[in-house]
């Protein structure tokens, strides 16, 4: 059973998302990082922690543990210690393209290999990974299905990209409360990719697809082994304005 969402919960998230997404310079400023991570840890824990905790069940049951595990966006780290206990992995790897982010996630010791770049453009070969985690980023980019496409590219042939992201109304614009009509015209649209999508069998080239919605369709969790085609139902519904 979800939790009610109090949608005021919600807002400091999504400002915090189109922030990212306005960010023309490649760095954010410090203090747009300190605010980052304790704003992200309030929505983890009141908005999104059931979605969160069973993206992570439901793709450490798909894969054997003691693998290679890459975080793409991996912030400030806070997912790392779920890496760590659902997939007890052989090493992790997160990639951020914000430095003073990564200075962050270093400080932590959360005992993961950080390097800076672009998810959409990493600098590792075809197939080096078993699991590929993405938590709240593709909703950020201009072109989120090259993010998906690059992470699948880096992923190894039976392994999987768990990703989650926020799904946003069509008229949403950054600073504005979201209202509860706009949450139910989300969730036709969300529904709609759920039904195309949730294929626990091999669907057109890809080995696996599943999603979940939460929250009335404001968060959707994505469960996808390695394929070719990356597909719009793949990917968030409407966008930050
Ligand atoms: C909302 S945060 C989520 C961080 C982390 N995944 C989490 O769940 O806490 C989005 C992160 O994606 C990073 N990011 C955005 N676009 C990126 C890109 N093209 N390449 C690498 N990192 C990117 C930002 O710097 C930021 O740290």
């Amino acid at each position: 059973m979800q939790n009610e969402l109090n949608l005021s919960e919600t807002i400091p998230f999504l400002n915090l998302l189109s922030v990212l997404r306005e960010q023309k310079e490649i760095d954010m400023p410090d203090m747009v990082a300190s605010a980052f991570q304790s704003i992200t840890v309030q929505w983890d824990n009141r908005v999104a922690k059931e979605a969160l905790d069973q993206l992570f069940v439901d793709a450490a049951a798909r894969v054997p543990k003691g693998g290679r595990v890459l975080d793409a966006g991996s912030g400030t780290g806070l997912r790392i210690p779920q890496i760590r206990e659902h997939f007890q992995p052989e090493s992790i790897t997160g990639i951020d393209r914000s430095s003073a982010i990564l200075n962050r996630a270093r400080e932590s010791r959360y005992g993961a290999f950080f390097t800076k770049g672009d998810i959409c453009e990493m600098p590792f070969d075809d197939e080096t990974f078993d699991v590929v985690v993405c938590t709240w980023v593709v909703e950020t980019l201009e072109n989120p299905k090259a993010a998906i496409e690059e992470c699948l590219r880096v992923l190894k042939s039976g392994g999987i990209l768990a990703y989650c992201y926020v799904n946003l109304p069509h008229e949403f614009k950054a600073g504005e409360t979201l209202a509860a009509s706009a949450l139910t015209s989300l969730e036709k649209a969300t529904r709609e990719q759920e039904l195309l999508g949730n294929r626990k069998v091999a669907y057109s080239d890809s080995e696996f697809f599943h999603t979940k919605r939460y929250h009335q369709g404001l968060i959707s969790t994505v469960l996808l082994g390695k394929c070719c085609e990356v597909e719009p139902y793949m990917l968030p519904v409407g966008r930050l304005l």
